[in-house]
């Protein structure tokens, strides 16, 4: 590669990258500067270049200058946060990685790869800054965060009714509350009805995705910074201070770096934490909910979570199955949300034809309940009529419904004698009316039109051909 591309062709590509590029001699002189990281300090790169580093940023010193320390110890230093105000007044965040430049095994120089997170930034603070104003006065009536309750949560699945009884119990106690499950299951509507539910409902609500901010932004952004703990830092409460006497919610928790899993199991265990920086250890108390859309034993396993940490938080996990794992839901899902849209989009649809419906129940919805509700809201902003259609589903649906047919009237008319194939049929009508009554056999005989004991004796049949199948299938091996 490097006959091909010379020093000019190589600082061209440098000056086109989406971060910050500066090097450093070994006396500590500039030597090289990318447009971006020019842009970003306000220098001059003509002036600046042969110029020491401490004349060119003069808030700088052998203590804070993380080049200075590279330098100095060959050590490299990975995602380090810097905050300055450059000399026109420009507030500037960074994360920077920098590394020791060697040439024959002898240390030449440092260079750093400053990553500007400035809007990031601002718009964290800004939400910290609404949020202390919001919850800052000590008789905030209402939590405007949290507006689902438990009547929200719409499930006639065991497993769901289960999660949703043990999250009803969670709510009146003080205990943290781990949940997971995959995406669109419902884990924020879960935590949302828990914080609603319980004391603190009066008090701030406040969510943070833990993966939606850079590692080293998130300490000071949950745990609050303080004037001098590091350059440009200013002295402010995180979001922990912020949530005092309310309910803290930290989504992907799986994402949070290790070493600050471990500050949070120090609030979890004494309510005590310190800002970045302070020497003042501060006390809160703040409910904690958490979520995760791996199981969090695994998380454990793949080193994403600190075992101690899961420990403490999993005295109640709450698991949201898949929406394939209960489709006895989905019926009543389409219902709810056909009624929601009717309502906010001032129509007056009825429901779906059998198609449509068969559609529903069949797909695999990676999206989960969120796909579902997005699906039904789309149909209702096409449709025409009063029933929803095959036509006005998206065309994956479609797709697989097409598959689907196809699959069964190839085996129906090429392979299988007519009474097997009407049998096989019969057996998937049956299966789908004891998803759908989340095998309640009385509800499914009424579905299926089919007295209750003829059912009962078809199912019977239905498992002594699917054992002596499995059995025959076992005598092979
Ligand atoms: N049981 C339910 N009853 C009614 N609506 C539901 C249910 N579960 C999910 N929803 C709807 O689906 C949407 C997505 O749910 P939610 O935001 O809680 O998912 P999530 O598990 O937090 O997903 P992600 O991991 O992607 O953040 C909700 O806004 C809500 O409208
Ligand atoms: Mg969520």
């Amino acid at each position: 590669m490097f006959s091909l591309i010379d020093e000019k062709n190589l600082s061209i590509i440098l000056d086109h990258v989406s971060d910050g590029i500066q090097i450093i001699d070994i006396e500590g002189r500039l030597v090289f500067c990318n447009r971006l990281a020019a842009m970003l300090d306000d220098i001059n790169i003509e002036n600046s270049l042969g110029k020491h580093l401490f004349e060119i940023y003069p808030s700088l010193d052998e203590e804070n200058s993380t080049l200075y320390k590279v330098l100095r110890t060959g050590i490299p230093i990975y995602n380090h946060e810097q905050t300055f105000t450059t000399y026109k007044g420009k507030k500037v965040a960074t994360v920077n990685t920098t590394l020791p430049v060697r040439k024959n095994g002898h240390l030449v120089g440092a260079m750093e790869i400053s990553h500007d997170v400035s809007a990031v930034m601002a718009l964290s603070e800004k939400v910290v800054t609404l949020q202390n104003k919001m919850y800052g006065s000590k008789d905030t009536t209402a939590s405007d965060d949290a507006h689902f309750t438990f009547d929200d949560i719409i499930t006639r699945n065991a497993r769901m009714l289960t999660a949703k009884s043990m999250a009803m119990r969670a709510a009146r106690i003080d205990s943290p509350v781990m949940i997971w499950g995959d995406t669109g299951t419902g884990k924020e509507l879960f935590v949302q009805a828990i914080h609603n539910a319980g004391g603190r409902k009066k008090r701030p609500f406040i969510a943070q995705n833990c993966a939606a901010l850079p590692a080293s932004l998130l300490e000071g952004i949950l745990f609050g910074t303080t004037k001098g703990g590091f350059t440009g830092s200013t002295d402010r409460p995180g979001l922990f201070e912020t949530a005092d006497g309310g309910t803290l919610f930290l989504d992907e928790i799986n994402s949070m770096p290790l070493e600050l899993q471990g500050k949070l199991l120090r609030v979890l265990q004494d309510g005590t934490f310190r800002r970045v920086g302070d020497t003042r250890t501060r006390h809160v108390d703040v409910k904690l909910l958490t979520a995760t859309n791996i199981e969090p034993l695994e998380a454990v396993q793949l080193g994403m979570l600190r075992s101690d940490l899961y420990y403490r938080l999993n005295t109640i996990t709450l698991h949201l199955p898949k929406l394939v794992d209960r489709r006895d839901d989905i019926p009543l899902l389409v219902e709810h949300f056909i009624r929601k849209f009717n309502d906010r989009l001032y129509l007056n649809v009825m429901g779906l034809d059998e198609a449509a419906f068969s559609a529903l129940m069949r797909y695999d919805w990676p999206g989960n309940v969120r796909e579902l509700e997005h699906v039904i809201e789309g149909a209702m902003g096409m449709m025409e009529g009063r029933e929803i259609t095959l036509d006005d589903l998206p065309q994956s649906l479609q797709r697989a419904a097409r598959e689907r047919h196809r699959s069964t009237t190839s085996e129906t008319n090429t392979r299988l004698p007519m009474v097997t194939a009407l049998a096989n049929l019969e057996a998937e009508y049956i299966e789908e009316a004891m998803t759908v009554t989340g095998g309640n056999i009385t509800r499914a005989a009424e579905l299926l039109e089919m007295p209750r004991q003829t059912l009962q004796s078809k199912l019977k049949k239905m498992r002594e051909s699917e054992s002596a199948e499995n059995s025959a299938a076992g005598s092979v091996k």
